[in-house]
């Protein structure tokens, strides 16, 4: 399906969403999908959030269209460099809107944080459609680590 850039727009994630993003985080792909593929307690999450929302190096947003919550996208940023986590609420997936919070982000986190030159985004072999989205967004492959139990690729932006 075609979705129109336009009609979305990403909001910084706030103490309310906590058990938002709890309950994305916690979801059986994110969880697939993450390089600590265990379930997150419920306490660790609180902690983490709280702190996250102190960390002036970490940005988290929440992709909306109108007032609906679709999906998460957080920078952890280091000198010049921003790295991805994100992902799209399960019921929203395979509508192109992986590609559209990718775009916004990187907008925004250059705008939030002028410092940032380069975004990084480590993607797991097996996670097809995420690679899928950064190479739409123009990200080239940097290198491949491999684990013992799984691949990663790394992309990065300039
Ligand atoms: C990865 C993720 C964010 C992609 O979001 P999405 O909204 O489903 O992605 P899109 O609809 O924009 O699709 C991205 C690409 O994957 C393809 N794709 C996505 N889901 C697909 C499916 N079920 N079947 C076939 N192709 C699929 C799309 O066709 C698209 O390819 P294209 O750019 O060549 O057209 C989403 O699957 C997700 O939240 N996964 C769990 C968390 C995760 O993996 N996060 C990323 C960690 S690096």
């Amino acid at each position: 399906m075609q979705q129109r850039k336009n009609d979305f727009y990403l909001r910084q994630a706030n103490s309310e969403d906590m058990m938002l993003l709890f309950d994305w985080v916690n979801e059986k792909t994110v969880r697939e999908n993450s390089f600590s593929t265990d379930m997150i307690s419920i306490d660790k999450h609180k902690e983490w959030f709280q702190k996250s929302l102190q960390n002036k190096d970490r940005f988290i947003y929440i992709l909306m269209k109108d007032d609906l919550p679709l999906g998460q996208i957080r920078f952890d940023v280091s000198d010049e460099e921003a790295e991805i986590d994100y992902s799209i609420d399960k019921a929203y997936r395979n509508k192109g809107i992986g590609n559209i919070i990718i775009s916004l982000g990187i907008e925004r986190i250059t705008k939030d944080c002028n410092r940032v030159k380069t975004i990084v985004a480590k993607v797991k072999g097996t996670n097809a459609y995420s690679q899928k989205c950064f190479i739409r967004n123009g990200f080239e492959e940097y290198g491949k680590i491999s684990d013992s139990d799984y691949e990663i690729v790394e992309y990065r932006k300039s």
